[in-house]
């Protein structure tokens, strides 16, 4: 492995995700925007982030968020211009930061130009840029059901078809079999390298190969061949760094995707940890406790599987998921010390960290009434889980665990009106709590998740270690800590935590706690362990 590569600057990379309609908004519509990140690019600085992963900006009639696009060389006008992208993209520049875009393929808008051609007439040129079967009004291809509700399926008269979405009905599947498709959207991602991007994240990319016909939607037979096209036609060869979303990923899976020869992707974000508190085999909304000596076993087998052979993406949330503190944590008494030791247990191990806004400030999921909702997927769930029985009670439950709105409230930026974010009506309610959680006050405080956060991340700049080091899981039986070890040339590195509230009696082996101590959330690390009490030594 030659990390000291410039080409591969992301393997010692931390990058930062901004959902920009809940960052900054800069002109009072209660919506965040461009020239409101660009005014943020400071505190993102001092933070010490090198790339920042930009959730969709392209035109949008926003039916999920921007992951329906309807333009992908054009920003929406609620977010700004091309030319304020231009902007952010120089102004980053100047302060050593890239900017990486979310390239949606799977699916379009049904609003995008090929679509609404497309169902104009079954031989339109734009036709087969979509999936499309046969059938009668009442009778779809098959059983198969849209993620956020629904069949799959969805009848158009004007061709007497059905075309296929695996997500809402605004969000036709593109058809990657039709070697045009594939063209277009090599156009488009060539369109954003010469405008200077950094890198791509690729929205649930192990789904662009379906086989409706089969009931496949992951992994499909042609999915590598199709990344490796891309691959050859785009980014290949560049020094841009690039991170498939991949639900289905096994290990396996994400030796091929990331393999080290670069004919695909830098890396993947797999998701095998973040279904452990759900009960297996039902949905994410269905509530089981973590169990933590499963959780070790997998993030341990994901260290040690990629380690020297591809490369892991190291995150415990993003725009899709709840937030950390809450969910593994304590978002209560032990906000502040769990936040920190869950930062701990991550920023330890081999891969490139992913931040998601707010996330260095410990912010926490929120409880709010259905009707502070606007996720596309709660809204639909809801309704659907009603309609079959749940009770009411039963569903807010889920919501408030899983809903992807925890993530989504404003950026808690001060204790003014609406935190900072905006002058207007905030487009979803900010948390209550922004009083307590915010970044003016964490910025000007010590001992704040903030401070800790920037200095894991200057700790990951000033050793190889946590770069380069192999990973050996230590106590794996135990219950109640979290240490492992990582090994690099002469070095040894040991991240010991404490997972839970109770302080622990029990002894840590004397040659873990040999080295320097390199960080802690404690200011006087004794014998044994305090709550949620997270270190790292260097020997
Ligand atoms: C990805 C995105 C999610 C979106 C979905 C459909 O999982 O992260 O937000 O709803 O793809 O594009
Ligand atoms: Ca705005």
């Amino acid at each position: 492995m030659k990390t000291t590569e410039k080409s591969l600057w992301w393997k010692s990379a931390v990058i930062y995700q901004i959902y920009p309609r809940s960052f900054q908004d800069s002109n009072g519509d209660g919506i965040g925007d461009i020239p409101g990140i660009i005014s943020r690019l400071d505190y993102l600085a001092d933070l010490g982030i090198d790339a920042i992963w930009l959730s969709p900006v392209y035109r949008s009639p926003q039916d999920d968020n921007g992951y329906d696009i309807s333009d992908y060389c054009d920003v929406d006008p609620m977010f700004g211009t091309l030319t304020d992208m231009d902007a952010l993209i120089s102004e980053a520049g100047k302060r050593h930061i890239r900017i990486i875009m979310d390239l949606v393929l799977n699916h379009s808008s049904d609003e995008h130009p090929w679509f609404i051609q497309a169902r104009k007439s079954r031989d339109n040129p734009f036709h087969d840029y979509y999936i499309w079967r046969d059938g009668s009004k009442d009778v779809p291809p098959n059983d198969m059901k849209a993620c956020f509700g629904g069949p799959a399926w969805t009848w158009v008269p004007s061709v007497q078809q059905y075309y296929f979405h695996q997500f809402s009905v605004k969000q036709p599947d593109l058809n990657w079999d039709n070697p045009k498709v594939r063209k277009e959207i090599y156009k488009i991602i060539n369109f954003w390298i010469e405008r200077g991007v950094g890198g791509f994240r690729l929205d649930v990319i192990d789904q662009i190969a379906k086989e409706p016909d089969l009931k496949i939607t992951n992994n499909g037979p042609m999915l590598h061949a199709y990344i490796r096209e891309m691959n050859r036609h785009t980014f290949g060869g560049t020094d841009l760094v690039t991170v498939g979303e991949a639900w289905g990923a096994t290990v396996e899976d994400a030796k091929i995707y990331s393999d080290p020869s670069g004919r695909e992707f830098s890396m993947v974000f797999q998701f095998e940890h973040i279904g452990l508190d759900q009960i297996p085999g039902k949905e994410k909304w269905d509530l089981a406790p973590l169990d933590w000596i499963k959780l070790k076993k997998v993030l341990s087998k994901w260290q040690i599987g990629l380690h020297g052979c591809g490369w892991n993406s190291l995150f415990w949330n993003n725009h899709d998921l709840p937030r950390i503190v809450s969910r593994w944590g304590d978002d209560g008494k032990f906000r502040i010390k769990s936040a920190k030791m869950l930062a701990t247990l991550l920023y330890g191990m081999q891969g490139t960290p992913y931040i998601y806004q707010g996330e260095e400030l410990g912010m926490t999921n929120a409880s709010y009434d259905i009707s502070d909702y606007r996720d596309i997927e709660t809204l639909h769930m809801y309704r659907e889980r009603l309609a079959k029985g749940y009770s009411e009670a039963d569903v807010m439950r889920s919501i408030h665990a899983k809903g992807r709105d925890n993530a989504r409230t404003p950026m808690q930026w001060d204790n003014s009106k609406n935190a900072g974010f905006s002058d207007g009506e905030p487009w979803l309610r900010v948390n209550p709590n922004y009083m307590q959680i915010n970044a003016e006050d964490e910025t000007h405080t010590n001992d704040s998740v903030f401070a800790y956060y920037k200095d894991l991340i200057a700790l990951r700049k000033k050793y190889p270690i946590f770069i380069e080091g192999d990973y050996q899981l230590l106590m794996s039986d135990n219950p109640d800590i979290f240490a492992y070890k990582r090994t690099w040339k002469e070095q040894t590195l040991y991240v010991i935590c404490n997972i839970g509230a109770k302080e622990l009696k029990e002894v840590i082996p004397k040659d873990y706690t040999h080295g320097t101590l390199l960080k802690s959330n404690y200011a006087e690390p004794g014998s044994y362990l305090k709550p949620y009490e997270a270190r790292i030594y260097l020997k």
